[in-house]
């Protein structure tokens, strides 16, 4: 039997901290003339203090659990689709997962700049479609901030921090994740990138000095592909899911600059009222960016059941990514009762609690090996340095 990889929950999270063009004007050398009409951003969000990519991506799984109506045990697997991790090592999706209390969960994290979202959901169709796993979180989530010069007036003003999740499922009525178009082209590495920090050139005091852990853009050059790889994409994936680009109710481009939007609905004959934007309110949010917008027009009432959707995404890498999908949930989703929500939450708070025993557990472990390795070492070392004056 065929099985099918439907979006059934989707949640999203924004910092409450906003940053306005007026805000940036004070910065740099800008204006929110200049920021509005290049771009179409009007405000982003900005983490707050103890908000990482980590814990926000935990809010917008659990808004996406909600909807789904799926326990965290009940995961097989978590994908956090980013480019600005909590850590080089270990990956964030492992931060998730413990917070979360998904104890059955595999958990890795996927780089693909701003087209990541798309790549984890076409790789978690693919794994649900091959019978390896039947529930799968995909996370989109970024603190761009934490990677900008912010005397840089070149980046600063186009980017914003946040996270949106799916829950996607397998089931057997056709329809969910019809096709993925996924691509790459290493040669613009340079176009968008962190030049110190990795394996190349690792972070010192003078690559500090310099500036080289933060993001590096020529933007001309980006904006350029992007309105070639946006268009091909979309008619790629279209084709591949057999649908025409008339069959396609909403388009849910990467939310990078509105110009770059509008010259894709030019390209591809749409009317732009079937281009999803919110970049005004959120900015680039790179990863993010598309479940965010999905999750806003969902809640907006543009997705109905039995809608198809292509989202589409650029970025980093350079990379590209477009997803077909056939809407199968209803909005507004049917109320839960009372107790399962609040059975989520004591999950939740057991899994903090589960979380602190086990690493608390892990101290202590370390303490008492290292009280007795000593006790051990004291009586072992005498007798090895006699048999070895021997
Ligand atoms: O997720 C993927 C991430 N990146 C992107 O999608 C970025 C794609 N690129 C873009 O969106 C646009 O290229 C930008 C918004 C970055 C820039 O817009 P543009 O129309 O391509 O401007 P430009 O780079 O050609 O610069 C025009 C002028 C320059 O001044 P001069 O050389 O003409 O005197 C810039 O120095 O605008 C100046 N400029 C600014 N002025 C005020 C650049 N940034 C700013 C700023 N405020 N923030």
């Amino acid at each position: 039997m065929k099985r099918y990889a439907h979006i059934i929950g989707w949640g999203k999270y924004a910092p409450e901290k906003v940053l306005t063009n007026d805000d940036l004007s004070h910065m740099v050398d800008t204006s929110d003339e200049w920021i509005r009409t290049r771009t179409g951003i009007r405000t982003r969000h900005i983490v707050g203090q103890g908000e990482t990519t980590a814990t926000m991506s935990v809010r917008a799984a659990q808004a996406a659990l909600e909807v789904a109506n799926v326990a965290p045990d009940q995961l097989d697997l978590i994908i956090v689709a980013t480019s600005s991790p909590d850590y080089l090592t270990p990956a964030t999706s492992c931060l998730v997962q413990d917070a979360l209390g998904a104890t059955r969960a595999a958990a890795f994290d996927l780089a693909a700049g701003c087209s990541g979202f798309v790549y984890g959901l076409s790789v978690a169709s693919g794994l649900i479609q091959a019978s390896m796993y039947d529930t799968v979180l995909v996370i989109g989530a970024e603190t761009v901030s934490s990677f900008i010069d912010w005397s840089d007036r070149e980046t600063c003003v186009l980017f914003g921090d946040g996270a949106g999740a799916v829950v996607v499922q397998a089931s057997e009525p056709a329809g969910g994740v019809l096709a993925s178009v996924l691509g790459a082209d290493g040669s613009g590495a340079e176009m968008l990138y962190v030049p110190a920090g990795g394996s190349r050139q690792p972070t010192k005091a003078d690559t500090v000095a310099q500036s080289l852990h933060f993001l590096r853009m020529d933007g001309r050059q980006v904006f350029r592909f992007a309105v070639n790889v946006m268009p091909t994409a979309a008619r790629q994936v279209c084709e591949k899911a057999g649908l025409s680009l008339d069959d396609i109710e909403l388009f849910i481009p990467h939310q990078a600059n509105d110009r770059i939007i509008q010259a894709a609905a030019r390209t591809l004959q749409i009317p732009t009222e079937r281009m999803f934007t919110n970049l005004e309110r959120y900015g680039n949010t790179s990863a993010a960016s598309v479940p965010i917008a999905l999750c806003e027009a969902v809640e907006a009432g543009l997705v109905k059941r039995g809608d198809h959707l292509v989202m589409v995404g650029f970025g980093a890498g350079l990379t590209w990514a477009a997803a077909a999908v056939q809407w199968s949930m209803p909005w507004p989703v049917p109320p839960q009762p009372w107790w399962r929500k609040a059975l989520r939450q004591l999950h939740y708070r057991w899994a903090r609690w589960r979380s602190w025993t086990l690493r608390t557990l892990r101290r202590l472990d370390a303490e008492i090996r290292k009280l007795f390795n000593h006790e051990a070492e004291g009586e072992i070392q005498p007798s090895q340095r006699e048999e070895q004056t021997k």
